[in-house]
């Protein structure tokens, strides 16, 4: 049995070790533990007191998958709901569907007695405020105005904040019947255009997991995980043969191909094998993961293995 995560997950581990102490099932831990980040007004990359989109608005995006039968479930976009995440797994129990996004998910949410609120944390308010204008050239102020009455795009460019573009967290668990489930939530890339997904919510690019062969989870650039399907490929180079290791590295390099800038790509994973030993990778050096087992008790963070995406095959 064991409970791994991205740094921000920290204060949801615990939470997941003790249902996985007693007897619960992954999936149930992976939910209770991303709960608890997506209630954390103090992380901007995940759930409520996320950083918003363009128009402020908070849209969020979560995904669950449960190993044993590959049932998954998902929202993108959602707004008003502080927990997409036990949306997803609505979605996953209750409807013939993997994702739903934005209105549908919304009303998906209220038909399920989600309870609506606002997201929108004065925190998180300012800094958009400041972020956008202060993205913008002195000489180009004036498009802030133009461009919510309009031409967005041309606003997305200059605006989408790579700094803020990273955050996610993600909680792999595996239980005492060897059942894997894979969580991953987030607000997404700060000040993205409005109804934009990332790989968080598409279950193959930002999930994936398979109790035959193990599970990853992935944080950074959505956009990146998404042309390669990253957390799939872990999976599938397990299938393959490769080791852990391997598997997780052959899959990173993958992204150098879907990059002009491989030198400032943000990529990372966490990930396990079939039987439980945990990993964590990244493109950014200094970066932790976080695990832990039912017999511990504290978790371990451990830095993550970087991968140069610029080196050469
Ligand atoms: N990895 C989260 C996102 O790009 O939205």
């Amino acid at each position: 049995m064991i409970i791994v995560t991205s740094a921000n997950g920290i204060v949801g581990i615990q939470a997941a070790v003790a249902i996985l102490r007693d007897g619960g099932t992954a999936l149930d831990a992976v939910e209770a533990a991303t709960r608890l980040v997506e209630a954390n007004p103090d992380d901007h990359t995940v759930g409520y007191g996320g950083y918003p989109n363009l128009l402020g608005e908070v849209e969020l995006d979560a995904s669950i998958m449960d190993g044993r039968t590959l049932h998954a479930g998902a929202v993108g976009a959602l707004k008003g709901y502080k927990h997409p995440i036990s949306v997803a797994r609505k979605v996953m129990e209750e409807l013939p569907h993997v994702l739903l996004t934005a209105e549908g998910a919304a009303r998906f949410a209220a038909e399920m007695g989600f309870e609506q609120e606002n997201l929108l944390t004065e925190a998180a308010a300012e800094v958009y405020r400041q972020g956008l204008s202060g993205a913008l050239p002195a000489d180009k102020r004036d498009w802030l105005n133009d461009g919510i009455a309009g031409n967005l795009a041309r606003l997305a460019r200059i605006t989408a904040d790579p700094e803020h573009a990273a955050g996610t967290v993600n909680f792999i668990a595996q239980d005492s019947a060897g059942n894997i489930a894979c969580a991953v939530s987030t607000s997404g890339w700060a000040w993205k255009y409005p109804g934009r997904l990332g790989d968080s919510p598409i279950i193959g690019a930002g999930n994936y997991a398979d109790n035959r062969y193990g599970a990853c989870a992935c944080t950074g650039w959505g956009e990146l995980a998404l042309r390669c399907s990253t957390a799939h490929s872990v999976v599938l180079y397990q299938r393959l043969g490769f080791g852990l290791e391997q598997a997780c590295r052959q899959a990173m390099r993958d992204l150098a191909a879907a990059t002009d800038a491989p030198e400032h790509a943000i990529m990372n994973l966490v990930a396990i094998n079939r039987d439980g030993r945990p990993i964590g990778m990244t493109t950014v050096p200094g970066r932790t993961f976080v695990w832990m087992t039912p017999e511990m008790t504290t978790p371990v963070e451990e830095p993550r293995l970087v991968v140069d995406l610029t080196a050469k095959e």
